[in-house]
This record gives structure tokens, C-alpha cells and sequence, in this order.
């Protein structure tokens, strides 16, 4: 799969680390996946393991929580309407605006994009010296694009729909259907496998699933080592 994705090619020719971002030069994993995946759980996994995690949900919640950065520039755009009493975005009137308003999402996804860029290479250059190499946990990496080139390698964590559509009913007190709607809305399976350079398939046990991590945990360390890259050294566990 790496040796067929142009994605994969072109990032292996540069150095580790070698992705543009603030002059930050380390080794990036990118670790994506459908909603319900397991992306939690390997990047809570990779983080034990002692990897340095960059959460981009975790920093569109801190921008659009009450006092973030976003706030302002969303009331500005979209009006006060947006903005709950406590002064954080009204998730729930947003997310019914985009859904049937392709402009306005767009117009929020290029008002958030650069600002979650911003703050993930914020905390990438605060990161501590001595992790191996850096996380970023980005659900909508095949979606933005410009994550891709952003990082030195793509993870991604891949199940069945049907998996998905399970684990997401069960986990969010979810009707199928509305299960179904959102996993439509996102980047295609196919899309996402074509975009990976290593493919970690959760449908194992949880317990598996983590030792998968592991495995991918010893192989990104080395390359944030710089240690060559191994022949074939691209991951499908
Ligand atoms: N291998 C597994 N076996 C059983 N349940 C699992 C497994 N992996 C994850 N789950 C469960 O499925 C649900 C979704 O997992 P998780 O939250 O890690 O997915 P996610 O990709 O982070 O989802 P989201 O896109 O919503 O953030 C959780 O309730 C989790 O406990
Ligand atoms: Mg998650």
C-alpha cells in the first residue's frame, strides 16, 4: 500500500520529521479513521506507550469552549445566535446549520482548519524533547487534505462499517440511521485505505487491538530515531 500511494512516496523521499509545520522537525504519524473506529483507544494507547499526542478534536473543542480563540470570530460571522449563555459555540445549532448548509460549513472548516493547525503545532513545539516521535490524532485528515502532507506517515484505523455502525449505536445511544448518516458524511473506507501507509484493522479485541498499537509504537519509534526505514517496512496489522 505504501509503495502504490503517491501520498506515501513523495513523503518518503524527505527526512523524518521532514513535514512542513513551524519548523518543527520530528518524526509526525497522522492517525485517522472512520467515527467509531478505535482511534480513541490507539491514541490513548500510543500515549501509555509514551508517544506524545496531539488531539485535534481535543483543540476544536478548547477553541469553540467558552473564552476560546474561535469564539469571536464565529459570532462575527455567524451572529450571536451561535453563541450558548456561557459564551461557548451552540454546538447543536451549528451542527443543524451545516448539515444542511454546505456554505456555511465550509465557511466554518476554513475559519477552524488554520486556527487547529495553529494550535497543534503550538503544542508540538512545546512537546517535550525526549518523546520518540508525535501523534496527531486527526479525524478529518483524508477529508482536509492539507494534513496529508503535514506528516511523515498515515495511520489509519479501519473496521467494517457494520462495526462502526455498532460501535457508534452502542457507545452514543444512536439509531442506525443516524449512525449511517454520519459515517455517509465522512470520507468514503476506500478513500481512507488509500491514503494509509499503515492500516491497523480493529476487529480484535480491544486487548489485541492495543498490542497492535505496540507493534506500530516500536516501528515509529525508530524512525523518530532516524534509524533507516526497513525494507517493507509498511504496517497492515
Ligand atoms: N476492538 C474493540 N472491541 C470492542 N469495542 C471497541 C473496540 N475498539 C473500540 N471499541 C469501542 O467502540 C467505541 C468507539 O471507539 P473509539 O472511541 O476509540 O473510536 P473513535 O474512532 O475515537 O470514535 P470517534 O470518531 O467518535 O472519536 C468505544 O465505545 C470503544 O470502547
Ligand atoms: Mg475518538
Amino acid at each position: 500500500m505504501a509503495e502504490t500511494s503517491p501520498h506515501a512516496s513523495s513523503r518518503s523521499d524527505s527526512s523524518p520529521g521532514g513535514a512542513a509545520g513551524a519548523g518543527v522537525s520530528r518524526f509526525r504519524v497522522g492517525l485517522t479513521g472512520g467515527i467509531g473506529s478505535g482511534k480513541s483507544l490507539a491514541a490513548d494507547e500510543f500515549s501509555r506507550l509514551g508517544a506524545h499526542v496531539i488531539d485535534a478534536d481535543a483543540i476544536a473543542h478548547e477553541l469553540t469552549a467558552a473564552g476560546g480563540k474561535a469564539i469571536e470570530p464565529i459570532r462575527a460571522q455567524f451572529g450571536t445566535g451561535f453563541i450558548d449563555e456561557a459564551g461557548a459555540l451552540n454546538r447543536s445549532r451549528m451542527r443543524e446549520l451545516v448539515f444542511r448548509d454546505i456554505a456555511a460549513k465550509k465557511a466554518l472548516e476554513q475559519m477552524l482548519h488554520p486556527m487547529i493547525r495553529a494550535e497543534a503545532d503550538a503544542f508540538a513545539q512545546a512537546a517535550s524533547k525526549t518523546t520518540p516521535y508525535l501523534v496527531f490524532s486527526i479525524p478529518l485528515l483524508v477529508e482536509s487534505g492539507t494534513w496529508r502532507d503535514r506528516v511523515d506517515r498515515v495511520l489509519v484505523i479501519d473496521c467494517a462499517i457494520e462495526t462502526q455502525i455498532a460501535r457508534v449505536m452502542r457507545r452514543n445511544g444512536l439509531e442506525k440511521s443516524a449512525a449511517c448518516r454520519i459515517i455517509a458524511n465522512q470520507a468514503t473506507r476506500k478513500a481512507r485505505l488509500d491514503a494509509a501507509d499503515d492500516v491497523l484493522v480493529n476487529e480484535v479485541t480491544q486487548e489485541a487491538a492495543r498490542r497492535r498499537v505496540a507493534r506500530l509504537h516500536a516501528l515509529y519509534s525508530r524512525h523518530g530515531q532516524g534509524l533507516p526505514r526497513a525494507a517493507g517496512s509498511s504496517a497492515s496489522l
